[in-house]
């Protein structure tokens, strides 16, 4: 009885203090955070998360008849004062009414869990054809305003590609494109077409759906549903390389007004730097944006005086031109046209920055457009910094870096304290350095000796530990008053 008693003492002590700890515990994970998957706002979600209290109630009540039943026999068959030398106690092996009822009770708690699991798999899997699957939108009659037979070919598609790391969403039916922050209307189905340009990667926006891998080769797809206009977070959910943790992305549930002014937004594209406009002819009378692009491009290459000096117009050619950004990045309606990298054309209206890493948005959730110029250059000048791994600055044929190597003569590395013997030392053969030498001003990666060539990891070698101040005097490294001026002009993208 001393032990039972003892127990009891302990348990009275030490439970106030474990029902605190697991409280604490519990308020750390919030259930209504930005990315919980237990507060549903989609009939996807509520069927997953419905599901998953399923799955917790079954497993609560094992636990508590086999914790109960493991008391019972601990505290019942205990060894009590005076037990001791005493025979064993019969022993048995097998109860063949007890291993079946376990048994039994087993197959009936899997089929209260496959029951609902089943039918949300099927409810998952195939696109809602008639309104009693959810409350149809009484927004508007985009998309007839509800999903039936007929209307399954006009459901809003928009195909999502996972890239390392960041994501595209392109909508076939208006044309245009997104990148990392997508829109979709409230109370319509939206079905996801979901594509992989590299490795797997997951979808995951806890709130409205998760999660459906995006794999290279295959051809995954979900459908979402969104109840209410708001701003949902989203994650890549699937390990997918160095930036992983920083695929993030965000979605914009819209009323349907606002929704097609979004789409209109992008389908009218960028407007030209500071405004500049093409002049009116007779084959022309009323100039596009595109013309205005292209009479922009057109001025910068004839007759650059006329573009004026202010720190958007010098931002755009610094994008178009010496930092290469139109290499990777598209602007539509601009010469910008490159298919590896987020689409910019409305950059300055996406709240966040980065794959959803920096957020543009001030305490009243609007976009502060102090914050998003600094978060903008942070972004371009120092990404390395703000997402390691990152492929704007790392990829080997187009990333940033590859700037700091482009450009140099060995005349210019003079200037920063760079040797002959610098060059030999990197392991440059002394014949080729003393070419090189000779020929300050032609580009060092060309110079050749009996055709030996410096190689660009031998360059990287001797302009290791430049300053970035350096780097921007010797190479084509845009210098922090560049950087600011290409921020200046990505700001003006909506
Ligand atoms: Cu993409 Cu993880």
């Amino acid at each position: 009885m001393v032990s039972v008693s003892l127990m009891l003492q302990y348990l009275r002590r030490t439970l106030p203090w474990l029902s605190l700890l697991a409280v604490s515990l519990l308020a750390g994970c919030s259930f209504t955070g930005k990315q919980s998957a237990l507060d549903p706002k989609g009939p996807v979600a509520q069927v997953q998360d419905d599901l998953f209290w399923v799955t917790v109630y079954v497993n609560c009540g094992i636990f508590v008849v086999v914790a109960a039943a493991l008391f019972y026999v601990v505290v019942k068959y205990r060894e009590r004062p005076g037990d001791e030398g005493k025979p064993m106690p019969p022993q048995g092996h097998g109860n063949p009414l007890i291993e079946i009822g376990l048994i039994a009770a087993s197959v009936f708690l899997l089929v209260i869990i496959a029951i609902p699991t089943l039918k949300a798999i099927w409810y998952t899997h195939e696109l809602p054809v008639d309104e009693e699957y959810y409350e149809p939108s009484k927004l508007g009659i985009w998309y007839g305003g509800r999903v039936d037979s007929e209307a399954k070919d006009d459901i809003l598609e928009i195909n999502v590609y996972g890239w390392q790391w960041w994501w595209s969403f392109e909508y076939p039916q208006f044309g245009i494109t997104s990148a990392n922050e997508f829109a979709i209307p409230a109370g319509k189905v939206v079905k996801l077409n979901l594509r992989s340009v590299d490795v797997i990667h997951s979808f995951w926006l806890p709130k409205i759906a998760g999660k459906v891998d995006l794999m290279p080769g295959r051809k995954n797809w979900m459908w979402i549903l969104a109840d209410e206009p708001g701003y949902y977070y989203g994650q890549c959910a699937e390990f997918c390389g160095e930036a992983h943790a920083y695929m993030l992305f965000r979605s914009e549930v819209m009323t349907d007004g606002d929704f097609q002014k979004w789409v209109e937004a992008y389908q009218s594209g960028a407007a030209a730097p500071g405004g500049f406009q093409a002049q009116p002819d007779k084959d022309k009378p009323d100039p596009t944006a595109k013309d205005d692009w292209m009479a922009w491009s057109e001025t910068v290459r004839k007759n650059p005086e006329a573009i004026p000096g202010d720190p958007v117009h010098e931002g755009a050619e610094l994008f178009m031109g010496k930092a290469q950004c139109i290499v990777c990045h598209a602007i539509d309606n601009s010469p910008a046209m490159g298919q590896t990298a987020p689409n910019l054309t409305r950059l300055a209206d996406r709240k966040s920055l980065a794959a959803g890493i920096l957020d543009n948005t001030g305490p009243d959730g609007i976009i502060d457009s102090e914050k998003q110029l600094d978060n903008l250059y942070q972004w371009i000048a120092h990404s390395e910094d703000h997402k390691p791994g990152n492929l704007m600055y790392y990829r080997a044929d187009a990333g940033l870096r590859n700037l700091k190597y482009t450009g140099v003569t060995f005349g210019k590395l003079q200037t920063v304290g760079i040797t002959e013997q610098s060059l030999v030392a990197a392991g440059v053969s002394s014949a080729l350095a003393q070419k090189i030498s000779a020929s300050p001003n032609a580009p060092i990666l060309n110079v050749d000796v009996d055709s030996e060539m410096m190689t660009k990891q031998q360059l990287m070698r001797v302009m290791d530990g430049l300053t970035n101040e350096q780097f921007s005097e010797v190479s084509d490294w845009p210098t922090e008053t560049e950087f600011r001026k290409i921020a200046a002009f990505l700001q003006t993208l909506k």
